[in-house]
């Protein structure tokens, strides 16, 4: 259990936790009130691109509605009502609804830089929460707890590849670590095309995939897929991921394009960067493959003696507007300073 490191005169902690990409991706709610997913999927923790949050609980009684500032920014609308769910769930689970928080968040990379920024932030969030309150929950419970927050979010519990079993229902539907960060030192380098919100949140767009045509097959070739990507980290075998991970990203793509109403996150960059991938590949040996989360952005994942060559010609690209890095890292961890 995560335990809060200072005692103040309101029950406060503070948690970083770092976003992840997706190597099999969770697309698709079978229950969307529990972000219970269609499927498992697999992640790495990154250890560069994280969220630190603060939660000090009004034990005094002084506020009435719960308060949120990210980035600097008070929070308003939905993103506002979202934390308040979740600290509704911890509050539920603590067993006294009486108090309100003040919650204070900062990632260190831009919000609208189209990086996942939901996983990052939940799994904070919850860890943080819980601390302060002194809530006895293992890891495993956290995650759980951050999946109801934000499906990818239960993954970011845990450091280096991590696995999200589907599960039956709410205990059951959590991450685990399959291997820690030391394991592979593998890069993302992420090409971001685009920094504007996206059209449709993935919250709205999970509860669409079962509209597609497409879905079914997809979900029903994951599992011999999920079994070769775990093969393939287990062997620190690039060569075998790579081609998956890529096979995947468009699949989810395809059923993202294929629902009622259709989702296109693509953009024309989108497109020039997967090819400039393949290119690279075919006619170099340049060892780097992409995936795609729900937004334009391309992450391109390469063992480190890549990464230079892959950044010198991403930023060659006329569509890339910049280029962040980013290796596996650790699981969330509780700091002293507290944001507030
Ligand atoms: C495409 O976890 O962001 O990045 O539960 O609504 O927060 P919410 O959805 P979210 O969905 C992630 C979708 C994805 C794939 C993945 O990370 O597995």
């Amino acid at each position: 259990m995560y335990r809060a490191q200072r005692q103040e005169a309101l029950p406060t902690a503070t948690a970083r936790a770092g976003s992840n990409i997706a190597f099999i991706k969770y697309w698709g709610v079978a229950d969307p009130r529990i972000n219970l997913p269609l499927n498992n999927s697999i992640s790495m923790t990154l250890g560069s691109l994280h969220t630190t949050t603060t939660v000090e609980w009004d034990t005094a009684g002084r506020l009435s509605a719960d308060q949120v500032t990210i980035d600097g920014e008070p929070a308003t609308g939905k993103k506002a009502e979202r934390v308040t769910e979740h600290l509704n769930l911890i509050r539920h689970l603590a067993g006294d609804k009486r108090h309100r928080a003040r919650v204070v968040s900062r990632n260190n990379f831009p919000m609208a830089s189209g990086i996942a920024s939901s996983a990052s932030a939940f799994a904070a969030l919850t860890v943080a929460a819980c601390a302060a309150l002194d809530l006895p929950f293992e890891r495993t419970r956290l995650s759980g707890i951050a999946r109801r927050g934000s499906g990818s979010a239960s993954r970011s519990l845990f450091g280096g590849f991590v696995e999200w079993e589907q599960g039956r229902d709410d205990a059951t539907s959590v991450a685990r670590q399959i291997y820690p960060a030391e394991h592979w030192t593998l890069r993302d380098v992420v090409a971001v095309i685009s920094t504007a919100e996206k059209p449709v949140s993935s919250q709205n767009g999970h509860g669409m995939a079962v509209t597609s045509p497409f879905n079914s097959a997809r979900v029903d070739s994951l599992y011999s897929m999920l079994q070769e990507v775990r093969n393939a980290i287990t062997m620190c075998d690039l060569q075998r991921l790579g081609p998956i991970i890529e096979q995947d990203a468009l699949a989810m793509h395809g059923v993202m394009m294929t629902s009622r109403p259709s989702l296109l996150y693509w953009q024309p960059g989108t497109i020039e960067v997967m090819q400039a991938v393949r290119r690279w590949r075919e006619n170099d040996g340049l060892q780097v493959y992409f995936t795609i989360d729900a937004g334009p952005n391309v992450h391109l994942i390469c063992e480190p003696a890549f990464e230079v060559e892959v950044l010198k010609r991403l930023q060659k690209l006329g569509s890339v507007r910049s280029v962040i890095t980013s290796g596996p890292g650790d699981g969330p961890q509780l700091l002293d300073e507290h944001l507030v």
